[in-house]
């Protein structure tokens, strides 16, 4: 987790960092920290808890200048959220500063030795700061140097970025296994964490690769392997806009986010298919050949990306006929799963960046199955050490609650189901045709259905104050009320859980008392009967019911208290509508509550640690 950011150059690096930090807080934001290398003042060093804002506020009556600098957001691992804690750490002699994303392992060991051999002393319980430290201890006057051998002796993930005092001129930066990308400006040059970062000032950029070094000037960028040799680096021209990163009017992201799925599922849909309306894998080479070689499929992902894995394992099974396996990625890791050759493993992540996915899918690689990964974020860690990737092409989201970035992930699954199906000859073309129909549609029911964001609110109105919600749900619903009650736990804080209708009885229903609200979904008209069945259930407890069902299924009516109808659609793809007001439930709900949207307490938007 955390953001860094980084500048050398001739402008104001305190304006660039800042602004920089604001895009980054979605990384975490329980503290944030800059650090200036001024040739008459030494190291200048600003940190505090909380927000950016807090940091701004705290420096806001100093006159800051420097034309080099480095600074930080963090998500606390090592040490609770505190001043102390926070990025950028310093050397003993407080003339280098370093800012950190990821985990140093044997940080213990090495506190350790620093603190015995060197007397060092440590102001922070950081990891971070014992890897400052030891920088500090390896300085005899080159930066790169010393960062070389540092890194020599730590075991873990990082990115980092470093300045001394006493060159500067010179930024050194580094990774291994957490995102690190440089800038190359007109008026200097940037790191940071991620691409809009530091989009505001240059389009250009380099993607470094793990166990790389890199040191920058003013004018000059130079990547280095571990071995200390020179690398060439392709630039990466950055096309998209840095206004689609803004909020554009609306209240939040998240709401914004919600508002650009038609256009991002247009976005996934259209740019797959031909003139003869076959789907195409942009250039994914997935013959008849080798998927009838595949014997098993495992989807692997976390949070709301395993949720869209799940629909995936319906699509594939469905229409390819290949058993699929869906595994939450920290769990895959460790239990020693079943992969080999004939093995199609697919990571799904919105970041491409998440560690516990990322760790996945090298496992998968190493017993040497095939990695497809569905990524929104170009040139991310996932895509990049992927045999084949699928953009999700949702535009940055922002919010940290995930909702465009799920939608076309369930695109893509579709699309990749859909596919595979037809090159086995198992989707004849009239089945074929109504899916995609159906799929090029979707955007048009779905700008339709947020026109009804005031039912949706008034519904909300209704229920915020609510404490628990359970979210029930049939086949593909059962996998939809999975997102729709994590979306309302994790930005409205309600204690909500999610279940399949038909297991409810099995224990849960104990817990349904008279008002608890049921959101129930009842979208599949093969399941209807049964969903009305797991309603009443519910109702003869005394629930309040809430039904999402495809308009025309009054008969709902009869049993549910509450209905929202979504547009009619084959029962494979209601999830790409279902959800849709599920989240505006939980946005509005969260709103009604005061509650911070965009960030809620807790979380993190890229999790880059296990
Ligand atoms: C975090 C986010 C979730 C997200 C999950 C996986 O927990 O808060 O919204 O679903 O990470 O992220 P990824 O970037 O891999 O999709």
């Amino acid at each position: 987790m955390c953001g860094i950011v980084g500048y050398v150059g001739n402008e104001n690096a305190r304006n660039i960092i800042i602004d920089g930090l604001k895009r980054l807080e979605y990384r975490g934001y329980d503290s944030a920290g800059i650090a200036l290398a001024d040739p008459e003042q030494g190291m200048i060093v600003r940190k505090k808890k909380g927000r950016i804002a807090n940091l701004e506020e705290y420096i806001s009556g100093e006159n800051l200048f420097s034309t080099i600098g480095i600074g930080h957001t963090r998500w606390a691992t090592h040490g609770a959220p505190s001043d102390e804690n926070a990025h950028p750490h310093v050397s003993a002699d407080g003339k280098i500063a370093l800012v950190h994303n990821g985990i140093i392992e044997n940080y213990v060991e090495l506190k350790k030795e620093l603190m015995e051999k060197h007397g060092i002393v440590f102001s922070s319980e950081t990891d971070t700061e014992v890897l400052t430290k030891l920088i500090g201890v390896l300085y005899e006057g080159d930066l790169e140097d010393a960062v070389f051998k540092a890194l020599d002796r730590v075991r873990g993930a990082f990115a980092i970025g470093v300045i001394s005092q006493d060159e500067p001129g010179r930024l050194v930066a580094a990774r291994k296994d957490s995102p690190l990308i440089v800038g190359l400006g007109r008026d200097g040059n940037f790191i940071a964490s991620d691409i809009p970062a530091i989009l505001k000032y240059c389009r250009q950029i380099y993607l470094i690769e793990n166990n790389e070094v890199v040191v920058l000037t003013e004018n000059n960028v130079q990547i280095f392997d571990a071995q200390r040799r020179p690398v060439r680096r392709d630039v990466f021209n950055v096309t998209w806009d840095a206004d689609a990163a803004e909020k554009e009017g609306y209240d939040h992201f998240m709401l914004k986010e919600i508002h650009e799925q038609p256009e991002g599922i247009r976005n996934t849909v259209e740019r797959r298919m031909d003139d003869h309306g076959e789907i195409v894998l942009d250039g994914i080479n997935l013959t008849r050949e080798t998927i009838e070689y595949f014997n098993k499929v495992y989807i692997v992902a976390c949070g709301t990306a395993y949720h869209a894995g799940l629909i995936g394992k319906y699509a594939i099974e469905k229409f390819a006929h290949i058993s699929v396996e869906v595994d939450i990625a920290s769990e895959f890791r460790y239990r020693d799963p079943f992969v080999d050759d004939r093995t199609l493993f697919i990571a799904i992540s919105q970041s491409g960046e998440t560690l516990d996915t990322l760790a996945a899918l090298r496992e998968a690689k190493k017993k040497g199955a095939r990695v497809l990964s569905v990524v929104n974020v170009v040139g991310s860690s996932v895509a990049r050490e992927s045999d084949d990737v699928f953009y999700t092409w949702a535009g940055p989201e922002i919010a940290v609650a995930s909702t465009k970035a799920y939608t076309t992930q369930l695109v893509c699954m579709y699309l990749i189901g859909m596919y595979m199906g037809r090159k086995k000859g198992l989707l004849d073309d009239e089945t074929y045709q109504t899916l995609m129909n159906e799929l090029l549609v979707i955007p048009d029911k779905l700008e339709t259905l947020l026109q009804k964001e005031r039912v949706v609110q008034d519904l909300a109105r209704r229920f915020y104050r609510s404490n628990n919600v359970f979210f029930i749900g049939r086949g593909p619903d059962s996998y939809v009320s999975y997102e729709g009650s994590l979306k309302l736990k994790e930005i409205s804080y309600i204690n909500s859980f999610a279940i399949a209708a038909g297991e409810l009885k099995h224990g849960t229903i104990a817990l349904i008392e008279k008002d608890t609200l049921v959101v129930a979904l009842a979208t599949q008209d093969s399941l209807f009967e049964k969903m009305l069945s797991n309603i009443k259930e519910v109702k003869s407890r005394d629930a309040t019911v809430l039904a999402i069902a495809k308009e025309g299924n009054t008969t709902v009516e009869a049993e549910a208290d509450y209905v929202f109808y979504i547009p009619q659609c084959p029962d494979e793809l209601t999830p790409l509508l279902s959800v849709v007001p599920l989240q505006q439930f939980a946005y509005y709900i969260a709103k009604m509550r005061g509650c911070d949207i965009d960030k809620p307490k807790n979380l993190a938007k890229s999790v880059t640690v296990e």
